[in-house]
């Protein structure tokens, strides 16, 4: 089966979240199944210097206003993935965040940028611009390359199934009515049941309409995208597409995320032997000026500083949290109001809490390995990676019960201690109190140690492989009428 994945970002060349491992590990999985996967990517400077052996596939030509647009092919150097990129420097050449400018504002041109990446995809999947390979399955990953599934729709014959994936549906690449024509759509393509959205037109919108089928990264998160709370104003949309929207679980990428191996923490372990887990939480504790306390439970957060992350949450349980002796730690980047906040709090809790603001992966590690537990106190979150990676390096998570949360951890409470299943401590209601007794509730088995050994070694051996989700990702590639052996 042949399977073109196009998507924006890509760990570890160009990440901004969760996104970027998906992209970075799915195509792997895949091909460890026995598929043909091909990545397409658009051409930002860190693309194309990780791209191995370039090669021209072809001049695609002055498209979207681009200026020279070229595709080309080679493997991305790192996983030897076979990728194309589109090379467009007018759109493509800018350091940095790949939607944003430096200002944070979103790059004027977003627009016609991403309808490039879907319109080349689309041609590509159309068998129109490599005469050597075209793909039975084009599969999109959030607005960013969801032009793609409406491109394909809108070519009569384009035999090429369409899978779109919503991996945050709070990002939905809206644009002004005024520029639709810059997309080269049928005006009939400006419709409420195609791309219009009160007055604007929505890239979300268009992947939802126009793909064959639809899926979004954890289960708990396709059914609540159906409802009003949590759809974005899309869960009309949604809803209309039944049963074509399913859930399929991330994974974790062994490769990158497994404490037995990984070269970026001070010492290595596993279920069977924690000593190494100590001597990363130590070192942890002095790499932040934490007060160097075994004892002392360590909580760490590494995040984007966004609304959807519920930090506001944390930020008001932090006094209540520090007085049952707990430590806290934050690493992330984001919105300059939280980044200030949590810079003030540090300053009034020298010793006990630390952050880090700023991007660094190498750390992110130390950060999940050298905690005891790990905050997920999230408003929303489709699948989320971190809880993911913190059981994976016997790191307890705290999260909220909703998304990918619910289908990742379960609340450690008497039946499922009992039961032998609890993974973490999960609390409901959006609220500093919730946060702050849940934490309470982490504390207390923290303080007795082979309650917490096992909540541990019960993380460690839950299996969030991406070889499942590939599995789950080819059947409905199948369900789509793709013959698994198709030439
Ligand atoms: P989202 O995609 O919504 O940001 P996920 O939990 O799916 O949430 O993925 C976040 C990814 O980004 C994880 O790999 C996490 O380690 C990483 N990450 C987030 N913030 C930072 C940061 N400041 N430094 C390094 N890695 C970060
Ligand atoms: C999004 C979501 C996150 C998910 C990630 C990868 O950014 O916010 O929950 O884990 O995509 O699918």
């Amino acid at each position: 089966m042949k399977i073109l994945q196009v998507g924006a970002e890509v760990f570890p060349l160009v990440k901004t979240g969760g996104l970027a491992d998906v992209m970075g590990a799915l195509p792997q999985a895949l091909i460890a199944e026995g598929a043909d996967v091909r990545l397409l990517l658009p051409g930002f400077p860190a693309i194309l210097a990780g791209l191995k052996k370039p090669a021209l596939v072809c001049e695609v030509g002055a498209v979207f206003g681009a200026g020279r647009v070229r595709l080309l092919r080679g493997a991305l150097a790192v996983s030897g993935v076979p990728a194309y990129v589109v090379d467009a420097p007018y759109f493509y050449q800018r350091e940095g965040n790949p939607y944003l400018a430096a200002d944070g504002s979103e790059w004027p041109d977003n627009a016609q940028r991403f309808a490039l990446l879907g319109w080349v995809a689309a041609q590509v999947a159309s068998g129109g611009l490599d005469p050597a390979w075209a793909p039975d399955v084009l599969h999109a990953h959030d607005w960013h390359a969801a032009m793609a599934c409406a491109y394909v729709a809108a070519n009569p014959g384009a035999k090429v199934a369409t899978v779109f994936t919503v991996h945050n549906l709070a990002y939905q690449g809206l644009f002004d009515a005024r520029d639709f024509h810059l997309l080269g759509l049928p005006i009939r393509y400006m419709d409420p049941t195609r791309l219009e959205y009160h007055g604007k037109f929505s890239f979300m919108k268009a992947g939802l309409t126009s793909a064959r089928c639809i899926t979004t990264v954890s289960p708990s998160y396709a059914q609540e995208i159906a409802t009003s709370e949590f759809g974005c104003g899309l869960d009309g949309v949604v809803r209309s597409r039944g049963a074509d929207v399913s859930g399929i679980l991330n994974g974790v990428d062994d490769a990158v995320w497994n404490p037995s191996t990984d070269k970026d923490i001070p010492a290595r372990y596993s279920a069977s032997d924690l000593a190494g887990k100590a001597v990363c939480k130590a070192a942890l504790q002095q790499a932040l000026g934490l007060r160097v306390d075994a004892k002392a439970p360590l909580f760490t957060l590494v995040s984007r500083l966004t609304p959807q992350k519920g930090l506001d949450l944390v930020l008001a349980a932090i006094p209540e949290m520090l007085a049952t002796g707990a430590q806290l730690a934050v690493q992330g980047t984001g919105d300059a109001v939280l980044e200030k906040a949590f810079r003030e709090a540090m300053a009034a809790h020298p010793g006990a809490m630390a952050v880090r603001i700023g991007y660094d992966e190498t750390f992110a590690h130390q950060m999940i390995a050298g905690a005891d537990a790990m905050l997920v106190p999230s408003r929303f979150e489709p699948c989320g990676l971190t809880q993911l990676y913190a059981l994976r390096y016997g790191t307890v998570p705290v999260v909220r019960h909703v998304g990918g949360l619910i289908d990742t951890v379960v609340d450690a409470d008497a039946s499922s201690l009992q039961a032998n299943t609890a993974t973490g401590f999960m609390f409901g209601p959006a609220t500093r109190e919730a946060l702050a007794l849940a934490v309470h509730r982490a504390v207390h088995d923290f303080a007795q140690p082979d309650v917490w050994k096992q909540l541990q070694r019960r993380g460690m051996a839950q299996n969030f492989s991406w070889a499942a989700a590939a599995t789950q990702y080819l059947a409905l590639y199948q369900a789509l009428g793709v013959p698994a052996q198709a030439a």
